[in-house]
């Protein structure tokens, strides 16, 4: 850790999410197909683990398909599943040997046999460990999270004595229980790789108060450095959850 980082370790992001883009543009650049960008996109996104885990970061959110991801060619889109088929078992050892916990957020129930038993067996594997949590974000996307979230608050409600009165006193909290991220802590920090500025329906609910991070820099070219300094950049943003500054100095 950076003696910078370890100082200030107090303002550290508990919380980080990442989107990985860049890595189409990044094999254009190289005269690659675009799956070597994802394969070597992949690599990084095992290192970034190891990485925030050693910069102290406790919930790391990796965005490796979104909803929308289904409407790639076919070619790509099953290229993209084998990758996570192949390396994730292969990255178990190193997973354990870290101490960490592996969990995904979005459905999986449509992603191919061998993608899922991957992703299962992992999660099954690692329940234990509680260095660092790695929620790869899988056929996630934002909004289905929030309507998923309203159906099913519709249901408990309309389970309770009398529906009216348990929807007129839903809460946000209450709300957020029955969201797949209930057991994830808010973003702190969103980090987007690869220049373009917007969400594309990651975390949605969640990056209500998340420091945003855009870098140029393309997802395959990443490194432990640019993650430093994203969080160095974290470590002097003022979060003012809807106060004055004032206020926040004083408390
Ligand atoms: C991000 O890289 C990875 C996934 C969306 C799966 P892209 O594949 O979106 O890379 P660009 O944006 O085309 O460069
Ligand atoms: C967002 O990247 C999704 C992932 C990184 C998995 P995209 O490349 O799909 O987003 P858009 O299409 O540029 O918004
Ligand atoms: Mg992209």
């Amino acid at each position: 850790m950076s003696p910078r980082l370890e100082e200030a370790s107090a303002t550290l992001p508990y919380h980080v999410g990442i989107i990985m883009d860049g890595n189409g543009r990044w094999a254009k650049a190289q005269g690659k197909g675009r799956l070597e960008g994802h394969k070597k996109g992949a690599e990084v996104a095992r290192d970034v683990v190891r990485w925030a885990k050693n910069l102290g970061v406790k919930q790391l959110s990796l965005y490796a398909f979104s909803t929308e991801n289904w409407q790639r060619p076919k070619l790509e889109v099953r290229g993209l599943m084998s990758l996570l088929a192949i390396l994730l078992p292969k990255t178990l050892p190193e997973m354990m040997q870290n101490n960490v916990r592996f969990c995904t957020l979005g459905d999986i129930s449509p992603l191919p046999h061998s993608a899922r038993k991957a992703v299962e067996q992992a999660s099954e594997r690692t329940k234990n460990n509680d260095g660092i949590e790695l929620i790869l974000c899988l056929n996630y996307g934002g909004q289905q999270e929030v309507l998923a979230a309203t159906k099913a608050s519709l249901q408990w409600a309309l389970a309770q004595d009398d529906p009216n009165v348990a929807i007129e006193n839903l809460t946000l909290s209450k709300f957020r229980d029955h969201m797949w991220c209930h057991q994830i802590a808010p973003l702190d920090l969103l980090i987007r790789t690869g220049g373009e500025m917007r969400i594309s329906n990651f975390h949605l609910w969640d990056a209500a108060y998340a420091e945003l991070y855009f870098s140029d820099v393309l997802w395959p070219d990443y490194s432990q450095h640019h993650l430093q300094l994203a969080i160095e950049n974290y470590q002097r943003r003022e979060r003012r959850y809807g106060l004055t500054s004032e206020q926040v100095t004083h408390e």
